[in-house]
């Protein structure tokens, strides 16, 4: 039939619903267990995203422990998700009604998922929608079979055939020994859902309105769909036991962002990424690798960094949204929302800091710490050197220990720095000021007014040199005042009185 296979190729399921409501007590956080973060982003978003992979009609997630917070961080990254509120958390069947009570009369499949469920995939719940429709049953369990299935609700089997599930808490020693367990995730028949969750009962173990008790009516004929060919229990099974693994403590969360991490690293390596230590090295899913990228003991890349071919990162290096041309090299260094030319080499020990633009084969060396600054093609900034919003033309060496002061106290300027200026050690350029192309920034030198191009620009104390004065110093102990070595270059300090 046509519409059998449309429907199976592309349509989308009608619903699904994410439960989000239940406490988190175990991971001793004020902040909601949702929002700790696996692989850089919240477990959250994870099973939001899973879940729009279905392109369903509509997105529910069922909120009510610490719903604000979930709440806000649904409106930032996911603003299309309809919320649900469980003001009490009733159980998992309740709170599948309290989603079920905003979508109306809805025919088709409604998809079940957990918030805390992070390495759930889109892949998999398409395979379980794919297995449901074609058992043509009224539910369908997402099962896997554990070596230890304590705690999880059992599934009761009579052959191929769903019969019902039993929680660990309701059940008998005989179906304690089953090692089959219900993930938690299903697909239903959005009526016999609807008809399933308004006949639960909280008559068991934990006083709860059962989800599962709705596979057992469903199993057991006691409900029905609108269409009559629909009947019984079927059960996807599978194999990547990661996939149905919630997390429950910060324990679980570092094994399940191990495993994610370790997949992710496998992937690059298998592209032709090399990796010296994976156990030290992390990598998040957005981030892109060229050919023949080599990473260095422990090393993050972290957002939507990018990195060309050839180059080595690390060790001992974290970047974070940086866009990495070919042939780099980056060491012992921290970097953020930066980009960096084809053949640039930074560190060891550089901080560089948002709106960073090196360009193709620049240098930054050891204690260098750069924020919105832009160094043209072959500029040199070897070492111990603030270099906050400025522009620095081509072939710029700046020397050891300048500093490009940009801010007065109240307001930030930029600097320009022309083609091939020298800029000496020790040189403070107090923005904002326009340094000209050749010009030579002499070391030492507070460099407060523009300095035109292939001009000296010097600014400091003479040096006065007292012959024999060391000698006599030694040999007196008190030195003369009138040869105080540091008359020469005594303060000058401005009181308020002076300019009243
Ligand atoms: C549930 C299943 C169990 C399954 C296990 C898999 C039931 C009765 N049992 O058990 O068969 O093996 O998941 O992990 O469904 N939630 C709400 N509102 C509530 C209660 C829970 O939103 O009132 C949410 C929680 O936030 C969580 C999910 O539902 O994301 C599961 O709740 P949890 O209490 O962990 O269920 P289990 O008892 O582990
Ligand atoms: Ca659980």
């Amino acid at each position: 039939m046509t519409t059998t296979s449309d429907q199976s190729q592309s349509s989308g399921v009608a619903a699904v619903i994410v439960l989000a409501a239940g406490g988190g007590t175990r991971m001793r956080s004020k902040r909601s267990k949702l929002l700790h973060e696996v692989a850089g982003r919240p477990m959250l978003s994870w099973a939001v995203n899973a879940a729009r992979g279905l392109d369903p009609q509509h997105l529910v997630v069922v909120v009510g422990h610490l719903r604000d917070q979930v709440e806000a961080q649904l409106a930032e990254d996911a603003p299309d998700v309809v919320t649900a509120v469980q003001a009490e958390q009733k159980g998992t069947g309740h709170a599948v009604a309290c989603a079920l009570e905003g979508l109306g009369d809805l025919t088709g499949e409604v998809v079940v998922t957990y918030a805390d469920v992070p390495m759930l995939n889109t892949q998999t719940l398409q395979d379980l929608v794919q297995a449901h429709r074609s058992a043509h049953t009224l539910a369908t369990v997402l099962t896997a079979e554990v070596p230890d299935p304590t705690g999880y609700g059992r599934v009761l089997r009579n052959g191929e055939e769903v019969v019902g599930i039993v929680e660990h808490k309701d059940a008998d020693d005989a179906q304690r020994r089953i090692r089959e367990i219900n993930s938690g995730i299903y697909v239903f028949d959005a009526a016999a859902l609807r008809r399933g969750v308004a006949a639960l009962s909280n008559d068991n173990a934990q006083g709860e309105y059962y989800l599962t008790d709705v596979v057992s009516m469903a199993a057991s004929g006691q409900i029905h769909g609108d269409d009559p060919a629909r009947h019984g229990v079927g059960a996807h099974r599978t194999d990547d036991l990661w996939q149905t693994e919630g997390v429950n403590d910060r324990v679980q969360l570092s094994r399940v962002n191990a495993e994610m991490n370790r997949r992710i690293l496998e992937k690059w390596m298998r592209a032709g990424v090399t990796i010296a230590d994976p156990t030290s090295t992390w990598i998040q899913p957005d981030v892109d690798l060229g050919q023949d990228v080599t990473i260095l003991a422990g090393s993050s890349l972290n957002g939507a960094t990018s990195i060309g071919s050839g180059a080595v990162i690390g060790p001992e290096t974290t970047l974070t949204d940086c866009e990495v041309g070919q042939d780099v090299v980056v060491r012992r260094t921290e970097a953020t929302l930066a980009v960096l030319g084809d053949g640039v080499r930074v560190g060891p020990w550089a901080n560089l800091r948002p709106g960073t633009v090196l360009d193709q084969d620049t240098r930054i060396g050891a204690f260098v710490e750069t924020k919105n600054a832009h160094l043209g093609a072959g500029t040199s900034v070897p070492r111990l050197v603030y270099a906050g919003d400025v522009v620095i033309g081509t072939d710029v060496t700046v020397g050891a220990g300048a500093v490009f002061a940009n801010n007065d106290g109240r307001t930030t300027s930029t600097t320009s720095v022309g083609d091939g200026a020298f800029v000496g050690s020790n040189v403070v350029v107090v923005a904002p000021v326009t340094i000209a192309p050749g010009a030579f920034l002499a070391a030492g030198s507070a460099i407060t007014e523009d300095v035109p191009a292939d001009s000296l620009a010097i600014a400091r104390q003479r040096g006065h040199i007292s012959t024999g004065w060391a000698a006599r110093h030694r040999e007196q102990m008190a030195p003369p005042a009138d040869s105080d070595p540091r008359s020469d270059t005594r303060n000058h300090i401005s009181t308020p009185e002076d300019h009243s």
